[in-house]
């Protein structure tokens, strides 16, 4: 494997090389990808470095201030905070169908990405994190035949479009590497540790239609379950954990009352590139533990199950 100071360095030196003196853009998730990214871009070219992150009105709860607190505030980085939630939720409105969300995600990103992109002046260079598992999977699928299970979000094609160089720096590492070199780059551990999120976000864990209602319901629950993970001390032994709201309303019996609210799937599974997975084997007390929570805290969830397939023939999101 690789040392993680020596590939920082040489790394730095290759951006440098690479940049010169000219201006670099790029796009700020609050992944650990995109965030190992920006970090390493700044120390190699510090203020030549204007990161992006957009607001599509899919994160999860307090996740753009929590980002934007991380890199404008704590680490000094020249953040624009890009809030298109209307942009994306209006057009969004009545698509249920996995690929035409994720594409309708994917191109507005490129649009909104472009209009921000063309008010730096002098940008000719464009950081993604892609990572090694990103380039194969883009290939093929598990050594298949070469099919694509899901239409990644990325910025694919803008770069030409927009006249814009990439620069790559994590093309050649998984994801465990790009957490030592974030932990090398000084990011906080509570950054690094961060379970992935897709840049679709929201989107691809609310099956079916999206609705503003239905993206509450969902934000909530899944503090929830992450507080439930957190306290259990279950957070780093589990590679990604979510909650999906399912597009289905079911009977229950709250107090004395009937309830015909949404039923919600919890997602936790181990990895180690995210290209396979299992499902965690949580203990029935904690599954019935966070059920109870969620349906007594989160109005509108009156069901909670628990998914436990594994990948393949699963996938680690719902779409
Ligand atoms: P799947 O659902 O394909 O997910 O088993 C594998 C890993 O990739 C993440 N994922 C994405 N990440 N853009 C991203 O940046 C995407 O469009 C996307 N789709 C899935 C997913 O969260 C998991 O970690």
């Amino acid at each position: 494997g690789w040392t993680m100071d020596a590939y920082r360095d040489i790394a730095i030196a290759k951006i440098r090389e690479q940049v010169g003196d000219k201006q670099v853009i790029c796009g700020l998730s609050g992944g650990v990808d995109s965030s190992v990214t920006a970090a390493l871009l700044h120390e190699a070219i510090g203020d030549q470095l204007t990161c992006v992150f957009v607001d599509h009105g899919l994160l999860r709860l307090n996740e753009a201030d929590d980002v934007m607190t991380m890199f404008r505030d704590n680490m000094n980085l020249k953040v624009i905070y890009a809030d298109e939630k209307e942009l994306f939720l209006g057009a969004l409105e009545g698509q249920s169908d996995p690929e035409t969300k994720r594409k309708i995600i994917g191109g507005l990103f490129i649009d909104v990405f472009q209009k921000y992109a063309n008010k730096i002046e002098g940008a000719e260079f464009l950081a993604q994190g892609t990572l090694y598992p990103d380039v194969i999977e883009s290939v093929s699928f598990s050594g298949g035949p070469s099919v694509t299970i899901k239409s990644h979000h990325n910025v694919g094609g803008l770069p030409e479009k927009m006249g814009l160089k990439l620069v790559e720096p994590l093309r050649e590492l998984f994801k465990d590497e790009v957490r030592a070199l974030g932990r090398e780059l000084g990011l906080p551990a509570s950054f690094i540790g961060r379970h992935p999120f897709p840049g679709p976000g929201l989107a691809i864990r609310c099956p079916g239609e999206i609705t503003r209602e239905k993206l509450d319901i969902l934000r909530q629950a899944d503090a929830v379950y992450i507080d439930q993970i957190r306290k259990h001390g279950l957070y780093h032994d589990i590679w990604q954990a979510f909650v999906a709201i399912l597009p289905v309303r079911t009977v229950g019996v709250m107090g004395d009352g009937r309830t015909y609210d949404f039923a919600c799937a919890l997602r936790a599974v181990t990895s180690v590139d995210g290209m396979t997975a299992d499902y965690y084997p949580f203990s029935h007390n904690f599954l019935g533990e966070t059920a109870t929570r969620i349906i007594n805290e989160v109005a509108g969830i009156n069901r909670v199950t628990y998914d436990i397939t594994s990948k393949p023939p699963g996938t680690i999101e719902w779409e």
